[in-house]
């Protein structure tokens, strides 16, 4: 009996103990630590820090997506995960918090966390990053008395409130470093500086208000301001652009930090793709923390999506790839995401020369080529190296910022040859571990394969048909036509134009106005005889108009604050005139945003008229939000007995204002999954409810897409891909959204698409390649600190290595080419040169294939030596496939 109570209580004691090991697990990922800062860096738990951050919005993700996008960063040389904080997601009503799904803040910050990643968390909480509003919820635009970002009291108040919540939260979910959580900055407002004097002395007031609010909070950790350049003393202003390595923080007592180093950019529709060449992002890196910067975080590490109605505006897609390391669908973007990582690993090596000198000694080594080296007490006139003990430490850069030549220069005694525009990294001031124009890393070509047509005849092989038992539909699609026509029953007549936004409050995109014109004999007879038509005339509209007139969709007009003069037809007597408004994301950058809206502005009329114009803001207007197909969910169930569905045939001619469903099986598998409705018009799709995005059929100026060549300052206009196509064709559809079977897929038309050729895909990496020669560095990972600091590191022993690598899950399953000697072309288009091992095939087969990954040394070792005294390269070219083989590589 007693031994048997023993026992229980001996368990007892185990389990309590295992819940108090948990809790501390759970909600402790770090021994509690101190964050201050000095002139030169973060101070971490006493220690100065370099950082490499990653830019991530949870949002723009699925928590599901989350851990493997951190993974990711990590792998890849982050030590900082920095986010905003969606305002408008956490507080979509006022005074009502979400903080679920996609919005799980608390969920992101621990999965930092546990991956023993810090967090710079940007609170804003006005964040601009192409959110629709810039982050500000809709309904702030009705407190009374707001102007936004100002010293306006109900504004300050509604901030305030909001920013002591997420931090009171943080605190409260033990976040901050010094509970042990990872968060080891925070951030107030988002570029103010540059729109604080369109507000006088308010803006001033509001800013320094705005800080000390921030600092009263008393979270414990540092504060940024970025690009604020009158920052108060104990906030730290932050640089963001595409370059910061000039950048001077407003006091000496300050650290160079950087929050936004744009890598890419986000686009427009209609716009082509815009993409940032990796030599230049790291030769703009390197320049950074040569000229003294010690915090650089990527905006964006990884873009996503903009899921919902959640893109700003004008005019942002729905994607927001931004042309990042990790791409849209979370899979790495080659050789962006490889080539930073030895990048970060360079700088890693030089971490400890960089913490210790509080600033470089600057050495001129050409007319447009100079180093930066940081060390302990070091006096580089004259210097003699072998002054050096063993435990000295030295790094240096080397930069080269001709746009054009090559150089070589002396440096320590040695010659170094550095490409154009770019860096070398030497953390022992004597070997060159990396270069920034030098990239060994692989690269990718991604494909969506077609796995899965949604639609099924006769001409269609069957075994593309997709079969559900238990869901009739499946192989076909319904239909159900959107009324124009007024079927609210919130509708409301007033005399009169109203805005837009006070109407809809954002809750839908459209805005239907309804109004009656009476078309007497005389006009018609006046304008047969002068060869007129009357027109809708609007001052100013954004940003698409549809005009029906009696019924008929009779004109479209696109455009950012925009006249539209839009003709029309009537019949005698009375007509219908319809005006549809819509919003493709609100703005979400500027002053006064409150007072922006949407929709039309200044004089709306009817010209044209026998009498003259007519003053159309004169009329009686009924007014009607929002889709019936809306208002009815019918996204989430597809059903609703007020909705008429039909079955779709498949000579249907296309029709505008339209919806669609249908069901389909998720592709088996782990990769990625996106839709292809490229050829679908314009409108918004859901999956199972979830909403995918707003979708637009719009094709880029087929101009704008010429040769791209790093070198040089970069700018968002440069280096653009995409022209002459549709801006946005695929359409990410996280996997946590879908089951395996009988999903809901409902399309929302505007102008008249074809769903029967929307198909879902499987975005992957089939096509793996990678270049390099004798001259590439050796690989990072044979670097170590204790080499760097002993001195005793030989260049001889280490030769130059290929990395190749499938994604997840994938494995290489045919060398389609590979040259050791003089190949030339690039991915895709290789070819062999005079000089060429024979072997080179079947060595690198034998290395990769069925694998996931492989490392090939760059050596005759290996190779044979095909041509003397001649710099061999070994240029690969290889297949990827799904190991599973399931899901499509049967088709
Ligand atoms: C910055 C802004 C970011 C984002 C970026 C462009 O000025 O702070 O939020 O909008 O521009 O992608």
């Amino acid at each position: 009996m007693i031994s048997s109570r023993l026992k229980i209580s001996f368990f007892q004691f185990l389990s309590f103990h295992l819940i108090i090991q948990f809790t501390l697990i759970s909600s402790n990922f770090f021994e509690p630590f101190n964050v201050t800062y000095d002139q030169r860096a973060l101070i971490i738990d006493a220690h100065r820090r370099m950082l490499i951050s990653a830019g991530i919005h949870y949002p723009r993700a699925t928590p599901e997506m989350w851990p493997d996008l951190i993974a990711k960063s990590k792998e890849g040389g982050a030590d900082v995960v920095q986010t905003y904080v969606f305002w408008s997601g956490h507080e979509p009503v006022k005074g009502q918090y979400y903080f679920e799904g996609r919005y799980d803040l608390v969920k992101f910050v621990k999965l930092v966390g546990e991956s023993g990643l810090y967090l710079h968390l940007r609170i804003g909480p006005y964040v601009c990053a192409e959110w629709n509003f810039g982050g500000f919820p809709v309904w702030l635009r009705d407190v009374p008395g707001i102007v936004f970002r100002t010293d306006n009291a109900p504004f300050k108040e509604e901030m305030q409130k909001f920013v002591t919540k997420i931090v009171d939260l943080m605190r409260e979910e033990m976040l901050l470093s010094w509970q042990g959580g990872p968060i080891i900055m925070f951030q107030i407002e988002n570029e103010y500086g540059n729109i604080e004097h369109s507000f006088g002395q308010g803006g001033k007031e509001y800013m320094t208000w705005a800080a000390g609010m921030a600092l009263a909070l008393d979270a414990g950790v540092p504060w940024v301001m970025c690009k604020q350049t009158d920052a108060p003393e104990n906030i730290i202003d932050a640089c963001n652009a595409y370059y910061c390595d000039g950048f001077k923080p407003n006091s000496p007592k300050k650290p160079i930090f950087w929050t936004e180093d744009w890598d890419g950019w986000y686009t427009t529709w209609g716009g082509s793709l815009p993409h940032r060449p990796v030599e230049d992002l790291a030769f703009a890196v390197a320049r950074f923390f040569q000229r003294g910067g010690s915090f650089q975080n990527y905006y964006m590490y990884f873009g996503g999506t903009n899921f919902g109605r959640t893109s700003g505006g004008p005019f942002y897609i729905t994607s927001y790839d931004y042309d990042a390391p990790i791409d849209e669908y979370g899979l790495l973007s080659e050789p962006k995401w490889g080539h930073l990582k030895d990048l970060h690993a360079a700088i890693k090596l030089c971490e400890p020369a960089l913490v210790a000198a509080d600033s470089a000694q600057y050495i001129k080594l050409g007319p447009k080529q100079e180093a930066h080296v940081y060390g302990g007490n070091l006096h580089i006139q004259g210097m003699d190296f072998s002054q050096f003990g063993s435990q000295s430490r030295c790094s240096a850069f080397l930069a080269n910022i001709d746009e054009r030549q090559t150089a070589t220069v002396r440096f320590l005694g040695q010659s170094f040859t550095l490409p154009p525009w770019s860096v070398s990294i030497l953390p022992d001031c004597r070997n060159t571990v990396f270069n920034t124009a030098k990239v060994a890393a692989q690269t990718h070509i991604k494909t969506a394969e077609y796995v899965l047509p949604l639609f099924s005849n006769s001409s269609v092989p069957a075994r593309f048909i997709v079969r559900n038992e238990d869901s009739p539909q499946s192989t076909s699609w319904m239909t159900a036509k959107e009324p124009i026509s007024l079927w609210s029953e919130e509708n409301f007549t007033v005399k009169g134009i109203l805005e837009h936004l006070n109407v809809t409050k954002d809750e839908s995109d459209y805005l239907w106005y309804f109004t009656r014109i009476y078309v007497s004999d005389d006009d018609i007879a006046f304008w047969e005889k002068n060869k007129v038509s009357p027109a809708v005339s609007i001052d100013s509209m954004r940003d698409v108009l549809r005009v029906f007139i009696n019924g008929q969709l009779t004109g479209s007009v696109v455009g950012h604050w925009v006249k539209v003069v839009q003709p029309v037809q009537f019949q005698k007597g009375y007509n219908e005139l319809v005006l549809l408004s819509q919003t493709v994301g609100l703005q979400n950058y500027g002053a006064f945003l409150e007072r922006d809206g949407a929709g039309f502005k200044g004089q709306i009329k009817l010209t044209g008229f026998k009498n003259g114009d007519m003053d159309l803001s004169n009329l009686l207007w009924t007014y009607q939000v929002g889709l019936k197909g809306e208002f009815l969910k019918v996204h989430t169930t597809g059903d609703n007995e007020k909705f008429e569905w039909f079955d779709l045939a498949v000579d249907a001619i296309p029709s505008t204002f339209t919806w669609y469903k249908t069901f389909f099986d998720a592709p088996a598998g782990d990769d990625p999954v996106a839709l292809d409705l490229g050829s679908m018009g314009k409108g918004q799709a859901w999956v199972n409810g979830h909403h995918i995005g707003r979708y637009w059929t719009i094709v880029s100026p087929k101009d704008g897409c010429g040769s791209c060549d790093y070198r040089g300052a970069y700018n968002s206009g440069k280096c653009r891909t995409n022209c002459g196509n549709p801006t946005q064709t695929w359409y990410h559809v996280p996997r946590a959204w879908l089951k395996a079977s009988n999903n809901l897929l409902v399309v929302f038309e505007e102008t008249g698409g074809n769903p029967f050729e929307i198909s879902v895909k499987l975005r992957s990496a089939k096509v793996i390649c990678a270049q390099v020669s004798e001259s590439h560095y050796p690989p990072l990972r044979k670097w170590s600190q204790t080499d760097l600091t002993g001195w005793n590191i030989s260049r001889n022993d280490m030769t130059p290595e290929m990395h190749l690598k499938c994604q997840d899950g994938h494995i290489m399953s045919s060398v389609e080419f590979a040259s050791y000697g003089t190949p030339k072309g690039s991915c895709q288009k290789f070819s062999r040169g005079n000089c060429h091992a024979t072997n080179s095939s079947s060595v690198v087969t034998k290395a990769c294939q069925g694998k996931n990954s492989c490392n090939i040394a760059i050596s005759n070792a290996l190779f044979g030596d095909p041509c003397r005294g001649v710099i061999k390269t070994l240029a690969v070219e290889a297949r990827c496939i799904s190991s599973s083989n399931s899901g499509y590589s049967h088709y």
